[in-house]
């Protein structure tokens, strides 16, 4: 098989963990009889603040001949973040209808938790998070702006159609688990768009007998997120609850530089994008120490999506048996001392 991805490193440490385990992807895919083409795009926010835009006008239509689309992260010191996230981020997850958001957190053997007494493979969730709407849609506005009367208006926006997809994949995922979803949403306070929703997921879980159904509210689901990971098998959530959560599913499993994510469109009309959970990370930009496993599984979630199961099984293992030698070399955020290009080195020694 052969397939055309469309790279866009983007900013700070996306650009970092792009550039470090590109050539990887590659080789590997390679070594499986798969050919992969990448074309890289430089867009992002040095794009912005040299040329004015994020991305070109006609942006999506170039990427959408592609099968599949690789993203770093966008986010830069000098460029406000409402800024970058809603000039490229939102407008390729929207545009092209990516509207499921896949999640995994899972504590790999080697890694250690900040929480104690939880070690390899206690904690294995994932969250589907809702990808176009709720609590991003691009609905609202601002009067008086500057005046003591100023106004902002931000509104959350549910469909049935969008909710229902979100809800049915988290289901058909716990069918394919432990059976067990918990539906995290915050209808005491919200009772218009978190009451539909809630009723959405009892109406589909009249589909699905054999899913145990579980339902906490955001606040308390954070913390349970903490308290008992190892208890959630499938998470359900809103675009903004399920964007919170992942940051805490993330470094209960060691760091948010490991956690992988997809923006999937199911029907196939456009391609999906996979990218690492975490942002650009300004505190640590430049320095060559971000954490590559994040983007790596990222590949792997692609591979997975392209239908391409050995591949995708061979780099996740890989990754694991490299988190779990604690000879291997690992960055600093899993107690390491080691560079990103490092990391990727060795695992390229371990697979190729
Ligand atoms: P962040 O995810 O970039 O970083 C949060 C913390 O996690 C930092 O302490 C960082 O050093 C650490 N971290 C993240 N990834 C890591 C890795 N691979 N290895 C080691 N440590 C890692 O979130 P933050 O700082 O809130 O945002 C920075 C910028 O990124 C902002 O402009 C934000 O808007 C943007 N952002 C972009 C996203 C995207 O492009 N999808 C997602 C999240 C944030
Ligand atoms: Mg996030």
């Amino acid at each position: 098989m052969s397939y055309d991805i469309a790279v866009i490193p983007g900013d700070g440490i996306g650009n970092e963990v792009v550039n470090a385990t590109e050539s990887l992807m590659i080789d590997l895919a390679a070594a499986h009889g798969v050919d992969i083409q990448t074309t890289e795009f430089d867009w992002g926010s040095e794009r912005y603040l040299d040329e004015g835009s994020l991305m070109p006008d006609d942006g999506l239509d170039t990427l959408e001949d592609f099968d599949s689309i690789l993203l770093g992260a966008v986010g830069h010191p000098e460029v406000p973040d409402h800024v970058t996230l809603r000039n490229l981020r939102l407008p390729i997850t929207k545009g092209f209808n990516q509207h499921i958001c896949k999640r995994p957190s899972y504590l790999f053997e080697g890694v250690e938790s900040p929480l104690r007494g939880y070690s390899g493979g206690d904690i294995d969730l994932v969250v589907y998070r809702q990808n176009t709407e709720g609590e991003y849609a691009d609905v609202g506005g601002r009067e008086h702006q500057g005046f003591q009367n100023e106004v902002a208006i931000q509104s959350a926006v549910y469909t049935r159609e969008g909710t229902e997809a979100i809800v049915r994949a988290a289901f058909e995922a716990a069918t394919e688990r432990r059976g067990k979803l918990t539906n995290i949403t915050k209808s005491n306070a919200q009772a218009y768009g978190m009451v539909f929703w809630d009723e959405v997921v009892a109406e589909i879980s009249e589909e699905y007998p054999n899913v145990t159904v579980e339902r906490l509210l955001v606040d308390a689901g954070s913390m349970d997120f903490v308290r008992r990971p190892d208890e959630f098998d499938v998470v359900v959530a809103s675009n903004l609850f399920g964007d919170i959560l992942t940051d805490i599913g993330g470094i209960i499993s060691g760091s948010l530089g490991i956690a992988p994510s997809t923006n999937i469109n199911p029907s196939g009309d456009y391609p999906s994008m996979f990218e690492p959970v975490h942002g650009s990370a300004f505190d640590i930009m430049g320095e060559g120490i971000a954490n590559p496993v994040g983007m790596l599984l990222s590949m792997s979630l692609m591979f997975e999506h392209l239908d391409e199961d050995d591949l995708a099984e061979t780099l996740w293992d890989g990754v694991a048996e490299q988190l779990a030698d604690s000879d291997a070399p690992r960055t600093p955020d899993i107690g390491g001392n080691a560079t990103t290009l490092d990391v990727a080195g060795d695992l390229e020694d371990r697979l190729l």
